[in-house]
């Protein structure tokens, strides 16, 4: 099969590798349509993780089902399935509890699994014509019929859109509350897009993009443009000075200033000035236990001067981590179904396997025009 293999620090390459196959009597086997380029997949092919060379990219996965293992009861071959990028057994406390980012099976030593991803275990990604679907029955969402129709929406149930939800889920967000959300990248408009669909009064959304930044307005949300540093001044006068309710922080350790010099605490102190006393933070940008490549001391050791007074005196809260996309991919569906979200609003590219080169560097690049890639093996 052809798959995107990573080579080195911002190199990556298609080519023919053994094709994947079911390994256990739980597992199916998947044929990709579509398969998305994510920016965590930039992290590592910054070379910015461990991740390894030769590795297959790709945990942003739909496609139709071809072969099943023996003991696969509920998957049919032919069945629409897309794939949580978060890998759960289903059986473990962490599943059974519906935080299927923390599975303990999955990965064992550590808590959480996914496809093509550093630190997530062994599993290859699904950035290839075939994909091995662990504890099938599980982790496969089951398409509804007009899959195919709207397959570039359903795809964004892999990742993006339950994850920008459970930023808002983090940070609390209820109907009429005021929300800022730094980053205007695919999570971030998704979880602009989830504050909208919850009831938010005011959505603010924070970048230096223009091509994205229109984009978050075309959805309904206030565009924030910090190219000139004043992000922070124009959220709180669009606050009465007090900050948003809740806050979304849809950028992670790779955060720059104005000026794109990497700044690790910056979102993060900046949604301690502008959300309101109490008010609650979510965290979905990912921050990493090390991060050998960054230039300050600190981070190197994956940690962030946070303004912690301002903080605690504030009341505030902040909840973190991964997305447990499973917990919310089935109803994020029904409203696709039911022509009530259109994700892939935010769909940039549509381009052939074959192209991921060029995709990975524009993407990586933030080149104007780029916001989200879906690669398609077989077009
Ligand atoms: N928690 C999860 O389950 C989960 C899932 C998917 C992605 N992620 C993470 O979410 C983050 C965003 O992903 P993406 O695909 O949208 O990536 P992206 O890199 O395309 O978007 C990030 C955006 O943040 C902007 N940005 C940089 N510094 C900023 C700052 N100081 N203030 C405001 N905006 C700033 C960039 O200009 C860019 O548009 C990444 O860290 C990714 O790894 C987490
Ligand atoms: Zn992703
Ligand atoms: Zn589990």
């Amino acid at each position: 099969m052809k798959a995107v293999i990573y080579k080195g620090p911002r190199d990556v390459e298609v080519k023919e590798v053994p094709d994947a196959t079911i390994e256990k009597a739980t597992d199916v086997l998947v044929k990709i349509t579509t398969t998305n380029i994510c920016g965590s997949d930039l992290h590592m092919y910054e070379g910015r993780t461990n991740f390894e060379p030769g590795n297959i990219f790709g945990h942003e996965n739909l496609g139709v089902v071809i072969e099943i293992g023996s003991a696969v009861e509920r998957i049919k071959v032919g069945d629409h399935v897309c794939m949580p990028f978060n890998i759960g057994c289903g059986f473990c406390e962490n599943c059974e509890r519906g935080l299927t980012g923390y599975c303990l099976i999955a990965n064992p030593g550590s808590a959480g699994a996914a496809y093509g991803f550093a630190g997530m275990g062994p599993y290859k990604g699904g950035q290839a014509e075939l994909l091995r679907v662990p504890y099938a029955d599980f982790n496969c969402l089951v398409l509804p019929p007009d899959a195919e129709e709207k397959e570039n929406d359903y795809v964004m149930l892999s990742d993006i859109f339950p994850t920008g939800y459970h930023a808002t889920e983090l940070a609390g967000v209820q109907v009429g509350d005021s929300v800022v959300v730094y980053g205007a990248g695919p999570v971030g408009l998704m979880a602009a897009y989830s504050s909208i669909i919850k009831g938010a009064s005011k959505v603010m959304v924070v970048d230096i993009h223009k091509d994205r930044l229109d984009l978050a307005e075309k959805i309904g949300a206030i565009p924030i443009d910090d190219s000139d540093g004043s992000g922070i001044e124009q959220v709180l006068a669009l606050t009465d000075g007090m900050g948003a309710d809740r806050g979304c922080e849809c950028v992670g350790y790779q955060c720059c200033d104005h000026k794109r010099h990497e700044v690790p605490n910056l979102t993060m102190n900046s949604l301690v000035q502008t959300v309101r006393a109490t008010g609650g933070i979510g965290v979905v940008g990912v921050f990493i236990p090390e991060d050998p490549g960054a230039a300050d001391k600190l981070a190197r050791e994956g940690k962030i001067a946070f303004d912690m007074g301002q903080f605690w005196f504030k009341g505030q809260h902040i909840a973190t981590g991964q997305a447990n996309v499973k917990a919310y991919n089935r109803k994020l569906c029904k409203l696709i179904a039911a022509g009530k979200a259109t994700p892939s609003f935010l769909i940039s590219h549509e381009l052939p396997l074959e192209e991921a080169a060029k995709a990975y560097k524009n993407f990586d690049a933030r080149k104007d025009g780029w916001t989200k890639v879906v690669l398609k093996p077989g077009m």
